[in-house]
């Protein structure tokens, strides 16, 4: 049971060891349901649910724990859903099902009267987002000349991890965009955003250029002292920046989904460990940077330009490159800012780690920071490259890790086995030590941990078992091991308590 009255994890769990096993392996007492899985259909419309789980986002219906609405992100297609890509160039066929299959999914689930979580396929909200679907474009880069002038766009993909938002949506974070956007010869200026979506509301599609346009992981959201919202994202590139976004205008609860506004217009700034400063990411910063230097000067003519090549411009005004930051999350005990850096081995951070960052005076608006690394991946901790964060009423971080699945199970990665699940105390007796909580199948990683409200269920994202798959007659993993299917398929898995929670 997730939120069990204690300060000590171990006191709610049998930590388990790591394995190689083709399953996703839990402690004794909890067990899985698969909620949803690549291909299934979700509606009566016979959409079907994408491929690359990530993200997930729980949101109740009518205040309830065991019914509600469950975003899923897709972040990419592998073997399973294309078949072997000749000459690494995609067939007409392959390239629509990419398309179709990357994107996001909104699915209802419930928990029936035995305990077992399910997806009603008959929901009328339950829909799919994807390489297909319009979205309209605000803030800076809207209608600019780099994006061709575009005030709405075509599609989203690479839909990584996100975050929810105070007014009850969801933001999904364009990663790795550019390869589908080169195969399928759209405008690489069109992807690498950050989408919001309203999982009840299907009209509702935009992109926020004043978050920036790079390798976006997730976001992260919270309240400035004095009400602007604060939006912190990480680059997962090798030797970039961690990010926030500061809004011009403050939060007003009572206004409900219209304080999305408030992401169109704001500071973006990029984090410098060296002074502890948030450098912000402006026409008039990166003019200053680049005076000798007039090619620059023609790049960067609007602010929209600088959000557009917001990692050139981060880097020109100061930003420090770090080690690959993934996911972001803000301690709601003391609003310190947690961030994965989940490796680098261009400069020998092989096994990454997790860093803390302490805002000025506990405000997220500040423009000063310090920060520690709040745990390191290795041996000694028994865990490497951490990538997705969530936190329980606990204050325990939890953690998936992501070694590629090329590295698993051998050299400096044979001890720690098949990708994992861990918690992590953030204060008490067990600070920073890691517990590992969940296996995951073989070549997979644990992607999108998410609680619904009271803490009994745990969504959590298989992503791409069997990845090294070349033959599709002898896949590496067949999980989720379904009866007479002979591959590996991608699912989001709902984890309860055996006895205990029911
Ligand atoms: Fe899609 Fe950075 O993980
Ligand atoms: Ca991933
Ligand atoms: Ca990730
Ligand atoms: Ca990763």
């Amino acid at each position: 049971l997730f939120g069990f009255n204690t300060n000590r994890v171990s006191g709610y769990f049998d930590p388990i060891e790591a394995t190689t096993e083709d399953n996703l392996v839990l402690p004794a007492n909890f067990k899985y349901d698969v909620v949803a899985a690549y291909d299934d259909v979700i509606n009566p419309a016979g959409e079907r649910f994408g491929s690359g789980c990530d993200y997930n986002a729980f949101f109740p219906i009518d205040g309830s724990n065991v019914r509600g609405l469950l975003v899923n992100n897709h972040e990419y297609t592998t073997i399973f859903q294309l078949g072997p890509v000749e000459g690494d160039k995609m067939t007409k066929e392959q390239l629509d099902k990419s398309l179709y299959y990357q994107g996001m999914s909104v699915i209802e689930v419930y928990r029936d009267e035995k305990g077992v979580w399910k997806m009603d396929a008959g929901s009328s909200y339950a829909r799919r987002i994807n390489g297909y679907t319009k979205f309209e474009l605000t803030g800076p880069a809207r209608g600019i000349p780099a994006l061709k002038g575009a005030t709405a766009v075509t599609g989203t993909f690479a839909n990584c991890s996100g975050g929810v938002t105070l007014w009850n949506t969801v933001l999904s974070c364009e990663e790795n965009f550019a390869e589908t956007a080169a195969a399928s010869g759209l405008p690489d200026t069109h992807y690498g955003w950050v989408v919001e979506v309203d999982p009840f509301d299907k009209a509702y599609l935009k992109k926020h250029t004043a978050l920036g346009r790079f390798n976006h992981e997730n976001t992260a959201m919270g309240l400035a002292a004095d009400g602007r919202v604060v939006v912190y994202m990480g680059d997962d590139k090798k030797d970039a920046c961690v990010y926030k976004f500061v809004s011009k205008g403050k939060y007003n609860k009572a206004l409900g989904r219209a304080n999305a506004a408030l992401l169109e217009d704001g500071t973006l700034y990029a984090a410098n460990l060296k002074t502890g400063k948030w450098v912000p990411v402006t026409l008039e910063e990166v003019l200053k940077a680049a005076k000798d230097k007039p090619e620059l000067k023609q790049k960067f003519a609007s602010q929209g330009d600088v959000v557009t090549y917001c990692q050139e411009a981060a880097i020109l005004v100061g930003g420090t490159p770090t080690d690959r930051p993934e996911d972001i999350e803000i301690s709601p005990f003391d609003n310190t800012v947690f961030i994965c850096h989940t490796n680098n081995d261009s400069h020998g951070n092989i096994h990454g780690h997790i860093t803390r960052i302490f805002e000025a005076g506990n405000d997220l608006g500040a423009l000063e920071f310090d920060f520690e690394i709040f745990a390191a991946g290795g041996r000694q901790s028994g865990f490497s490259s951490p990538d997705n964060l969530a936190f329980d009423s606990n204050g325990h971080l939890w953690v998936v890790t992501d070694i590629s699945s090329s590295s698993q199970n051998k050299g400096v990665h044979k001890s720690f086995m098949n990708n994992g699940l861990f918690v992590i105390p953030t204060s008490g007796p067990d600070k920073g030590k890691a517990l590992q909580f969940a296996s995951g199948p073989v070549e997979c990683e644990l992607t999108g941990p998410f609680f619904t409200p009271d803490e009994q269920t745990l969504f959590l994202s298989v992503q791409h078992p069997g990845e090294n798959t070349k033959d599709l007659k002898n896949p590496t993993s067949t999980w989720p091991h379904r009866p007479g299917e002979k591959m590996a398929r991608c699912a989001v898995v709902a984890i309860s308590g055996f006895k205990l929670g029911l």
